[in-house]
């Protein structure tokens, strides 16, 4: 088999334009043959290579009770979140998108991490509306995710969701 890449330019500063380039070789990295495990890794390592800014980035799947933890990048995290609790479980219980720009003003933040300081997580939801699990991308800095992190993020959900997850 080819080995695959992600190549993302340290001289590309626009986000918007990481975010597209990145897209266009998720589109060639991940492939729905392979198994799901190894998809949802293999995202959570192009998006830690391409973005300094992330400190942790991982996935929490939905087991029909609770979130349990996935293929995640960085520090050992918690195994296990109750729907409707952290960032990560309100996320899922509201099946909508959160960005947290400081983690000490979210009541009931999660801190598996002492380092992190924002956060962004977003649900996703198959193609029959259910909760299949949410991404979670942590910051040790505050502020670090912002509209256009939910546009790409929320693009790069719903191709993970319509063909890459079937
Ligand atoms: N902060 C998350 C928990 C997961 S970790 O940050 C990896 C939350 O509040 O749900």
């Amino acid at each position: 088999m080819i080995l695959k890449e992600i190549v993302i330019t340290e001289d590309i500063n626009s986000l918007e334009e990481k975010y597209k380039l990145l897209i266009k070789q998720l589109k060639e990295l991940l492939n729905r043959n392979d198994h799901e495990l190894s998809n949802l890794s293999n995202l959570t390592s192009a998006l830690k290579q391409t973005f300094n800014k992330i400190s942790w980035v991982g996935f929490y799947l939905y087991d029909k009770e609770k979130l349990y933890l996935g293929p995640f990048q960085g520090k050992v995290a918690c195994t296990t979140i109750e729907i409707g609790k952290g960032v990560c479980g309100t996320a899922a219980a509201k099946k909508e998108t959160i960005v947290v720009p400081d983690v000490d003003k979210f009541s009931g933040h999660i801190a598996c991490d002492s380092d992190s300081k924002s956060e962004i997580v977003l649900p996703i939801i198959n193609k029959d509306g259910e909760l299949f699990g949410v991404l979670d991308l942590d910051s040790s800095e505050y502020n670090s995710f912002n509209e256009t992190d939910k546009i790409y993020l929320e693009e790069i959900c719903k191709f993970l969701v319509e063909e890459i997850l079937i």
